[in-house]
């Protein structure tokens, strides 16, 4: 596979970072994970204690605290400030607030800065909100997939469960159609399809299913 950038964008648990790992690891490429990045962010605006409306310090915080990724296994681990965080940046007071803090544009600048520097040398699967938009709009294949606010809810409430994150189903389901509204409609960068994007839905597809479609867009586009 010739060293391209695929980048992967929708929804919150439209199972992006799991098809995202999954072709990275096939095809030997670099994965980027951004929304661990905007969750890395939230975190330590917790642990600082800097208001999630504080927009220069949470942009400060991003040029104090470098945010870096080491591969492990299939995915990777998440450190900044000097502690690994994989699992704190999971946990619901981070998703809460990631929307909050993602939304403003100076945060947004100094990650996005980070985000391209990562895929200078190409060959990387990235996913986030806004990479074929924003991040990378010369990257040669765009994805955007969705599911239903049902299926990703469901998917999502098994996600915990195995992680030992305790829930509830409604609860799962309004956060992801609230974090859908407020992703969706912020003024910086929002989530959107890029016009070159291929729309994929994964509604009622495994997760083997939609990386085999997506392998398919990929080869449709001669690479
Ligand atoms: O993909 P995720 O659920 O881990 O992302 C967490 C949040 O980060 C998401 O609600 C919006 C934000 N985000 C963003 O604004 N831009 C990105 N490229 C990735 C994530």
């Amino acid at each position: 596979m010739k060293n391209i950038s695929i980048a992967i964008d929708g929804p919150a648990s439209s199972g992006k970072s799991t098809v995202a790992k999954i072709l990275a690891s096939d095809f030997h490429f670099i994965y980027v994970d951004t929304g661990a990045m905007y969750r890395a962010v939230t975190f330590l605006s917790i642990k600082h204690n800097i208001a999630f409306s504080d927009e220069s310090a949470l942009a400060n915080l991003t040029k104090r605290y470098p945010i870096t990724f080491k591969p492990a296994g299939q995915g990777q681990l998440v450190f900044a400030d000097g502690e690994e965080i994989t699992q704190a940046i999971r946990q619901p007071d981070v998703t809460a607030a990631v929307s909050e803090v993602s939304a403003h544009g100076n945060v947004r600048k100094e990650l996005v800065k980070a985000q391209r520097q990562l895929a200078e040398t190409g060959g990387i699967v990235m996913d986030g909100r806004d990479i074929g938009t924003t991040v990378l709009p010369q990257a040669e294949v765009k994805i955007f997939l969705v599911a239903s606010v049902e299926e990703r809810a469901q998917r999502r409430y098994k996600e915990n469960q195995e992680k030992g994150i305790e829930m509830d189903f409604e609860a799962i389901k309004e956060a992801i159609a609230k974090r859908d509204y407020l992703d969706s409609h912020r003024e910086v960068s929002p989530l959107v399809q890029a016009a070159d994007a291929v729309l994929v839905d994964t509604t009622g597809m495994s997760i083997e299913q939609v990386v085999t479609k997506i392998k398919e867009i990929i080869t449709a586009k001669g690479f």
